[in-house]
């Protein structure tokens, strides 16, 4: 990506549906008893990957790209195995694990090993299903569940993982009888996908809160659901209209949902305008340096760090940027540094002292959350700024150097 840095930022932009709202959407699927129907399905790489494994195991995929239409039939499905392959280029495919075992009663399903942003083991999911009976074995590094049929039970996670949440909500709507999920994660893409579920003829209540309590059943229906705009995408393009000193609104988006992120931009200056379906932004000047510790929702998201991290490089003094949740995430540092940004990073904590500007260079993203953070430095930056190893944007952002332009920016996608 090409960026000629400097442009003030102005104008509206649409978000589209969740990248991690539509994952686990998509995968409950397999779940139902009827075809499905999803709108506002982002066109993304992690979900064409998706749609492949789901396709790989037998499920009718009819994903219309221009539309953000999935039709999903998984009366079709014949295996319940995700090969090493497919898993490797994507951790959410361990969605399907849960609801495989949950219907099927068997499962196979590779272990996702480790990625750029951490070690991200997979335990709190496997615990969890198995607290629901399911046994668990692992060969040849493949997971491999089993069980009659699962059974309603109390299941109390060690910590709010986003996807063991997720994994165990899912197995848990065929168990038989009822489930308690404790301390679960209470990020707003676990109310969408309870309500993809509940459309279906699942029983769930508490979705959002601590405590999810789940009347299984014995099957279940179709449904028509619409996945919920992205909160990132909308924080990334909030994030890059504060920094480079502009007016951005942004539509398709619940303020709610970013509120942890708004707030922090109150903070550091910037003037919000919370209406409903968007979000204004609007500077007033250089940011103000302000700290951000990441945790789980709702605390500020650890998607939304590197990118509130660039802006910071151009504040107006020293702001520290605690990352808790992922272990190995300030690896947008070095690069971030390239372009002129101070940075020190310890242990857990960043310290970013606020520049008056930043330079222009090639620079390489490493993860996706990463690439954003110096697509918005190269915004900020003066003169040409190139990101490359693009294809880690493409996993979560539709469609993002468009969405730009519209803004005023100017960027261009260039082959590498
Ligand atoms: C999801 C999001 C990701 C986001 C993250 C935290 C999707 C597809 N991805 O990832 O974008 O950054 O939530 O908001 O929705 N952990 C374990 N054992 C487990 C599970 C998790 O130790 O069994 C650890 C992880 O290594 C990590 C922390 O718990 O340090 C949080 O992970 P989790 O909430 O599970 O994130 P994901 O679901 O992987």
């Amino acid at each position: 990506m090409k960026i000629h840095g400097g442009n003030v930022l102005r104008g509206e932009v649409e978000v589209s549906g969740a990248k991690n709202a539509a994952l686990p959407v998509l995968v409950s699927a397999i779940l139902a008893g009827k075809p499905c129907t999803f709108e506002r399905v982002p066109d993304l790489m992690d979900i064409r990957t998706l749609c492949k494994l789901l396709a790989n195991m037998g499920m009718t995929v009819d994903f219309n790209r221009k539309a953000n239409r999935a039709v999903l039939d998984p009366t079709s499905i014949h295996s319940q195995e995700a090969p090493y392959e497919l898993v490797k280029t994507m951790r959410a495919s361990v969605f399907v694990l849960g609801p495989l075992v949950a219907k099927y009663g068997y499962a196979k399903v590779s272990l996702p090993g480790g990625c750029a942003i951490g070690a991200r083991p997979i335990n709190y999911h496997l615990t969890g299903l198995e607290k629901l009976g399911a046994r668990i074995q692992l060969e040849e590094g493949y997971v491999i569940a089993n069980a009659k049929r699962l059974v309603g039970n109390r299941v109390a996670f060690e910590y709010p993982s986003v996807g063991a949440t997720e994994n165990v909500l899912m197995a848990a709507v065929l168990a038989q009888g009822e489930s308690v999920l404790e301390n679960c994660a209470k990020e707003p893409e676990i109310v969408d996908l309870a309500r993809a579920l509940r459309a279906m003829g699942a029983q769930i209540e508490g979705e959002g809160t601590e405590t999810i309590r789940v009347q299984g059943k014995d099957s279940l229906g179709s449904c028509q659901h619409s996945i919920i705009g992205d909160r990132i995408e909308a924080g990334t393009f909030l994030c890059a209209g504060f920094a480079t000193g502009g007016e951005v609104r942004v539509n398709g988006i619940t303020p709610e949902f970013l509120e942890p992120v708004l707030v922090k931009l109150e903070e550091s200056g910037a003037i919000i305008d919370r209406g409903a379906g968007f979000i204004g932004i609007r500077s007033k000047g250089r940011p103000k340096a302000t700290d951000v510790t990441t945790l789980p929702h709702p605390g500020f998201p650890t998607d939304m760090q590197a990118q509130f991290m660039a802006a910071m490089t151009i504040a107006d003094g020293a702001s520290v940027i605690t990352e808790t949740v992922f272990e190995n995430r300030f690896m947008h540092v070095p690069e971030l540094a390239r372009l002129g940004a101070d940075i020190t990073v310890r242990g857990k904590s960043a310290v970013v002292k606020g520049r008056e500007k930043l330079k222009g260079a090639p620079v390489m993203a490493t993860d996706l959350r990463a690439s954003a953070s110096l697509i918005i430095a190269g915004l900020c930056a003066e003169g040409p700024t190139t990101v490359s190893r693009i294809y880690h944007l493409d996993r979560g952002y539709e469609r993002m150097e468009g969405k730009l332009r519209a803004l005023g920016a100017e960027i261009e996608r260039v082959p590498e």
